[in-house]
């Protein structure tokens, strides 16, 4: 049976990440189908110039899964971490339909690493591991998958507070000491990740990767944010133990927002050592570029506003 990959059905690319993923993945050439949920209220958003085809698709359905997947060479899930857990009958689907590649939706904390499920953030993210064990067992069955971490979602981490730079009011909030080197992707370098995957099943087959477009640390971001807006940026720094501690209170009160404090301890905190060594970085198997954080700042300062003149 040929490996080629050709048709691709993208589970959740109407979202977040899941949009640049197809528009990498027509960009590289593949058919893209994007199955949304029946009754999804998502936007169907719009990849001219190229077109792609929506499939509604009854998830709680095996017949719906696996007609939706027929013809289709490879799913990619990009769920929202809230779905994770209804990916092992999908993946059920997608060996009883005949596709040959899975990639679950990882795309963030290495779920692979050794220990990771003994730390706080590995046992929130324990349905994203139980996935890739499952995949794992079903090697041997005609299916075959590929895993990807990334770090941080670059873009999003710059307007959601997680990098600890608040440009915008002139504070930032240091984590321990700052200097700790973390990786973060863009989410065109995720889409662009994923399409050469699959443009190369026999390298990347049956494997867990990791891939960011750089290791930045926040005195990096905090130094090159001063230096773009021309301004000195007001510093509070706090003790990652207290942060770890407060995710704890939060957790014990059933209140999941925890996930934020637990993955900045994970990245940020002073030894954490996360950031993607090149000997680990899957970016030169799969050709991808490393990306200039300055640069990056400097386009996003300015879409901003906040650029010095
Ligand atoms: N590394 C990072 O910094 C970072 C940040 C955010 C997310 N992530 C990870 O990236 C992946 C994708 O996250 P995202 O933020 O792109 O997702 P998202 O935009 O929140 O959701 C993606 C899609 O999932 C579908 N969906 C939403 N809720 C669902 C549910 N309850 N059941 C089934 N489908 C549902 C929706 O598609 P339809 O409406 O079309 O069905 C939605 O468009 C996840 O694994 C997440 O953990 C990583």
């Amino acid at each position: 049976m040929s490996s080629t990959i050709n048709t691709v059905a993208v589970l959740g690319g109407t979202g977040n990440l899941g949009t640049h993923i197809v528009r990498a993945l027509l960009v590289g050439g593949f058919t893209v189908t994007i199955l949304t949920r029946s009754g999804s209220t998502s936007s169907k958003p719009s990849f001219t110039p190229y077109t792609v085809t929506f499939t509604e698709v009854d998830y709680s359905s095996p017949s719906s899964l696996q007609s939706a997947f027929k013809g289709q060479d490879a799913v990619v899930s990009v769920l929202a971490t809230a779905a994770v857990q209804e990916q092992k009958k999908i993946v059920d689907a997608a060996i009883a339909a005949g596709v040959k590649r899975f990639v679950p939706s990882e795309f963030g904390v290495n779920t692979r690493q050794k220990g990771v499920e003994k730390t706080k953030i590995g046992e929130l993210l324990a349905g994203k591991r139980e996935v890739v064990d499952y995949l794992i067992q079903k090697e041997g069955t005609g299916l075959t998958w590929t895993g990807l971490s990334t770090g941080f979602f670059f873009e999003s981490a710059l307007s959601n507070g997680l990098t600890g730079i608040d440009a915008k009011n002139g504070k930032a909030t240091i984590i321990d000491s700052g200097t700790e080197l973390w990786p973060a992707s863009l989410q065109s370098h995720i889409g662009r990740a994923v399409s050469e995957i699959l443009r190369h099943p026999d390298l990347t087959k049956n494997s867990y990767l990791s891939t960011a477009s750089f290791n930045v640390s926040q005195n990096q971001l905090l130094a090159i944010t001063e230096e773009l807006t021309g301004k000195k940026l007001s510093v509070t720094h706090v003790d990652s133990k207290d942060i770890h501690k407060n995710g704890e209170e939060k957790l014990a009160k059933g209140d999941y927002s925890a996930f934020v404090d637990f993955l900045k301890v994970h990245f940020l905190a002073d030894g954490a050592g996360n950031e993607l060594k090149k000997e680990e970085s899957a970016n030169e198997k799969l050709r991808l570029l490393t990306e200039d954080v300055r640069a990056v700042v400097k386009g996003w300062l300015e879409e901003e506003g906040l650029l010095a003149a």
